[in-house]
């Protein structure tokens, strides 16, 4: 039985809707802090649980008779990221997985410049010490996040950026296959993944270049320092410890953190996974008058 956390949420919603294509519902149970908001999935036949990560307790009976847990990273920041993936990795050892995948991100390290991913090497670091089979799914850095981070500059025809490196932006959708996949080869990749990563990595002046190409109109890219943009975020209403976080993300990637380009994700989906010329296709269409 697969157990897959997080069903709620956009990329578990979507592990899930891949593995029903190959796998019956009666072997999927969907682990979700709030059972209620899962009625489509309970619909589709799959055993909708309680579970959450802040009260262990409901692991006990969300992750019962696993055969794989597949833990999707809480959307929290700091200790209480840290505490919460502990808790579900515990819980998934304790339930007698034989095997616990875990949505990680290409950039973990323990010395990183960003957040997340501090976070991240702390996980990988306590499932290497469960004694259990485990895949850190070394997720690319979503290509949603580019848009949410600077998807307004490409729209105003003026990308203001602290200095960056490549990043190799990868969608959400196609990870989610990914991970559907992995779980339907139980020996695949044990540890750490390879980076899953679209094809190329791109900088800011790449996007702005690329959407320039995709709207037909000029989009400018202008380097400024960080204490500018810094500002600027706050001046647009980005509270300043989220200000922070991002631009702890740029810091990474002029470091190369995120710009490393790998074809096991292609392999994965037996097909090119989408670029952000594709991704920005979509997300800077003129809208219709
Ligand atoms: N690779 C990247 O670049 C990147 C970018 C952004 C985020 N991420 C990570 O990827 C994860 C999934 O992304 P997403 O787009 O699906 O995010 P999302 O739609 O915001 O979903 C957040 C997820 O966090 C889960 N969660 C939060 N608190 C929890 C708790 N106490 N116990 C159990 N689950 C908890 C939610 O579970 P429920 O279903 O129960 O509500 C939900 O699945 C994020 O949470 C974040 O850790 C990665």
């Amino acid at each position: 039985m697969l157990v897959i956390t997080g069903a709620n949420g956009q990329l578990g919603a979507a592990i899930i809707d891949h593995l029903l294509r190959t796998v019956p519902p009666d072997q999927v149970v969907a682990s979700v802090r709030d059972p209620g908001q899962a009625s489509a999935l309970a619909a589709r036949g799959v055993a909708v649980r309680a579970g959450d990560f802040a009260r262990p307790d409901t692991l006990r009976t969300a992750f019962a008779g696993a055969d794989q847990v597949l833990i999707v990273s809480a959307n929290k920041l700091g200790e209480e990221a840290r505490r919460l993936h502990q808790a579900a990795i515990g819980a998934a050892r304790a339930a007698g997985a034989r095997r616990i995948l875990y949505t990680s991100h290409m950039g973990a390290r323990p010395d990183s410049f960003f957040e997340p991913a501090l976070n991240h090497a702390a996980s990988e670091a306590l499932l290497a010490a469960q004694g259990v089979a485990y895949t850190a799914l070394r997720h690319g850095f979503y290509a949603e996040s580019a848009l949410h981070m600077v998807g307004r500059g490409l729209r105003e025809g003026l990308l203001r950026t602290p200095e960056d490196g490549p990043v190799s932006w990868t969608t959400r959708a196609d990870l989610a296959e990914a991970d559907a996949r992995l779980l339907t080869q139980p020996g695949r990749f044990e540890g750490l993944t390879p980076p899953l990563t679209a094809a190329e990595a791109v900088t800011m002046a790449d996007l702005a270049a690329l959407a320039s190409e995709v709207t037909g109109r000029e989009v400018r890219h202008e380097t400024i320092t960080d204490d500018e943009w810094l500002r600027a975020q706050v001046a647009h209403g980005v509270p300043a410890p989220v200000a922070e976080l991002l631009l702890g993300s740029f810091r990474a990637s002029r470091r190369g953190d995120f710009a490393a380009v790998d074809p096991t994700l292609e392999t994965l989906l037996g097909r090119r996974p989408q670029t952000m010329r594709d991704v920005l296709a979509r997300a800077l269409k003129p809208t219709e008058a």
